[in-house]
């Protein structure tokens, strides 16, 4: 093992083979050979998902959780729950809890993955619930400026016309919405298997590749 121009032998730092190899990957913890060097890799980065879907055997969620078990390696994908969420109405003295929490996995977001179920032609009202309660947080802080990726499932357009609406939404949030890859999935089709799991490998390669570009434009 190096550190810079000194070799640091395994042997040398008291662990047997094993203990020493799942030190060098051990993943998640942010911490791996560099540790040795006094060095730490680079926080992770952290991702929330929301789906626009409440339903527990949702596509919208699928493809998020897909996502969250094949994130790059830097990257972590939170998902929200939005069950609970109340829509937004002015006449609340505080946000309600549900709203409090989604704040506060707002506030450690550097980026979002959103899922843009498609309801008559648009986005879904559970999603922009969400991003309306959102906006109204001073100075609209926790959404301006954040790396955002959109996916979605639907029927034959796939969601494209609940994404490009939610483009233009996103102008006045000012989120940072990357053009591509898009990633247009069709929710009745075989892209998913009995157990509703993502099983369309197109579809995979596509959100992985998402999941790099949205890592890339976070920084
Ligand atoms: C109220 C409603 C409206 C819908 N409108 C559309 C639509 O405009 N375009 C479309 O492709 N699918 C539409 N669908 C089908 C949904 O996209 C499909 O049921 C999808 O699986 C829902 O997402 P989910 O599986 O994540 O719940 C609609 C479904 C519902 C319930």
């Amino acid at each position: 093992m190096g550190c810079g121009n000194r070799i640091v032998k395994n042997s040398s730092i008291g662990l047997s083979d094993s203990a020493f190899r799942s030190t060098l990957h051990a993943p998640g913890t942010g911490v791996c050979v560099s540790a040795f060097c006094g060095l730490q890799s680079p926080p992770m980065k952290k991702i929330l998902a929301i789906s626009g879907s409440l339903r527990a055997a949702s596509r919208n969620t699928a493809l998020l959780r897909y996502a969250q078990a094949h994130a790059p390696e830097g990257l972590t994908i939170e998902l929200a729950d939005l069950r609970d969420m109340p829509f937004y109405n002015a006449d609340f003295a505080d946000p309600p809890p549900p709203v409090q929490r989604l704040f506060e996995q707002l506030r450690q977001a550097d980026g979002l993955l959103l899922a843009c179920t498609e309801y008559n032609y648009s986005i879904a009202p559970a999603l922009k619930n969400a991003l309306d309660w959102a906006s109204r947080e001073k100075d609209n802080h926790l959404l301006a400026g954040k790396a955002t990726a959109l996916l979605g499932a639907a029927g034959g357009m796939g969601s494209s016309r609940a994404q490009y609406h939610m483009r233009q939404v996103a102008v006045f949030l000012d989120l940072k919405v990357l053009n591509k890859p898009e990633v247009f999935c069709n929710a009745f089709g075989p892209s998913f298997n009995e157990a509703g799991e993502l099983v369309d490998e197109r579809i995979q390669t596509l959100i992985q590749q998402q999941l790099q570009a949205l890592l890339a434009a976070i920084g």
